[in-house]
């Protein structure tokens, strides 16, 4: 097995894949199914020639630069395991920071489950992909009342898929939107969440293969300067939230200013910018006047 790992580390660093060692590893720990830290108390372990043929297979896609969470068919998204495949955007570490700000938000409201006279705090999530960030809130917001759109059928297809394993299926509401066009009148959201498409169109070809060639590109087109749906957010958004609303929003390098800028012209109170984990600026919140 030592071996293995060897040889398939090397062919990937060679077609320029991060992290190969990595890489070989989850992929033969996939292949044998068993966790990846427990190859190295199997050493010993025969593979045999079928598991040969699919490791070879996983291999080349790889080394292609299909992204690992394709071949795998899921990833992990605070801890959940989330079902992916090429129709989705792959969920990304730093948006799992926007879901435990969103969490914290809702937290405020109280977590007992739902009783007549209790506040319950309705959230919409804005391109809800995979459904990750939907799915996490109303696993760790029982009070929460959910709802989650999405252009895209193919995406909303897994997002339900996800909500089903975990349990949720009936705690979110998933809409088939054009922005805020397919939502039905009177919902008032107290909190909206998004991770919107926001690279810039031209750049989309300087991105890793991974992502230029497997991401949908509808996850990422931002339109010429990446920040159409910022503007379509500040405006559509309005009648449907709450006074005193929160927007919580993802956004790329360089963008916290001309965000904050489209939001405070549509009349929305920027709050703060936090920044991930690199300490990035990554989530801006603002929130909707009272009146
Ligand atoms: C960057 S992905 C975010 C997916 C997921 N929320 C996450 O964070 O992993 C953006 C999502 O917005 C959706 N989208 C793109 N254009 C849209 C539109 N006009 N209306 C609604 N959703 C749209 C895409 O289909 C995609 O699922």
């Amino acid at each position: 097995m030592v071996e293995i790992i060897q040889r398939g580390s090397e062919f990937l660093a060679r077609k320029g894949v991060d992290s190969p060692r990595l890489q070989i590893e989850l992929l033969l720990a996939h292949v044998l199914r068993v966790p990846r830290l427990k190859l190295y108390l199997n050493f010993e372990r025969i593979v045999t020639a079928a598991e040969m043929e699919t490791l070879r297979g996983l291999l080349r896609r790889r080394g292609k630069r299909e992204p690992l969470q394709h071949l795998l068919g899921s990833t992990s998204f605070c801890g959940l395991e989330i079902l992916v495949n090429p129709q989705v955007l792959i969920p990304r570490p730093e948006t799992e920071l926007l879901g435990e700000r969103a969490q914290r938000f809702l937290e405020a409201f109280g977590n007992e489950p739902r009783t007549r006279g209790t506040p319950t705090p309705t959230v919409l999530d804005f391109g809800t992909g995979s459904g990750c960030l939907a799915i996490l809130l109303a696993l760790r917001c029982p009070k929460a009342r959910i709802h989650a759109l999405d252009i895209s059928e193919a995406a909303l297809n897994v997002a339900r898929q996800n909500a089903a394993r975990h349990q949720v299926a009936d705690r979110i509401e998933f809409h088939l939107s054009d922005g805020f066009n397919g939502l039905p009148a009177g919902l008032r959201f107290d909190l909206l969440v998004g991770n919107p498409p926001y690279v810039p169109s031209a750049e989309i070809e300087t991105l890793q293969p991974e992502v230029r060639r497997h991401d949908p590109r509808l996850a990422l087109d931002g339109g010429s300067d990446g920040l159409c749906f910022y503007r379509r957010l500040a405006v559509e958004a309005a009648p449907f939230v709450a006074p005193g609303g929160r927007a919580m929003l993802e956004f790329g390098a360089g963008q916290a200013e001309p965000i904050g800028k489209i939001l405070s012209n549509a009349d929305w109170i920027v709050e703060s910018v936090e920044e991930d984990y690199s300490h990035r600026p990554r989530i801006l919140i603002a929130r909707w006047p009272e009146k």
